[in-house]
């Protein structure tokens, strides 16, 4: 009897893939730079998804299939790494977002209260972003800031010991 060939598809090739993503001189060779650094291209991963969401605004799928293509690597892989951490953003999130730990120390010194006063601030619910596009509310798994809870992320800077004032102040500020 003869060999029967099946040609499987791949889970990590959907069968309409994106075109990947394409970006100036200048922030193509700051890539090249980062994966200069590594003797093993995916230990570039976490600098040049940065990079991406900041030219971007979100890891979206021609961003994803670039990455996979420059670090030689499964679309899957860049994914599974991007829904791990919550500084990568897989969806459009607004100017600036707020990322509230609700893990057990922020839980139990309030995490609640300063989740649902940023909420009534912003007039919108957590996952949503402001019409404005202004502020995004999320809420995250710890953060490692568990000796200042109750705490969160706004864009990259950590508010800590938060208050209602603290938040106002942090807020308000924003430019
Ligand atoms: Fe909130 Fe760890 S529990 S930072």
């Amino acid at each position: 009897m003869g060999e029967v060939l099946v040609k499987i598809q791949p889970p990590d090739h959907p069968v309409h893939m994106p075109e990947p993503a394409a970006f100036s001189a200048e922030v193509e060779s700051e890539i090249d730079r980062h994966l200069a650094k590594y003797p093993v291209k995916r230990s570039a991963i976490l600098p040049l998804m940065f990079i991406v969401q900041r030219e971007r605004g979100y890891l979206d799928p021609p961003g994803v299939q670039y990455l996979a293509n420059r670090l030689q690597l499964r679309v899957t892989d860049i994914w599974e790494v991007a829904t791990f951490y919550s500084m990568i953003q897989t969806k459009p999130v607004g100017k600036y977002h707020i990322q509230v730990c609700k893990t057990l120390s922020c839980k139990l010194l309030g995490a609640d209260k300063i989740t649902k006063y940023c909420s009534d601030k912003l007039g919108i619910k957590v996952g949503e972003t402001t019409g404005d596009g202004r502020f995004s509310l999320s809420e995250v798994e710890c953060l490692g800031s568990c000796g200042t809870a109750p705490m969160f992320q706004l864009n990259f800077d950590y508010h800590e010991n938060l208050t209602t004032e603290k938040v106002d102040r942090a807020l308000d500020s924003l430019p």
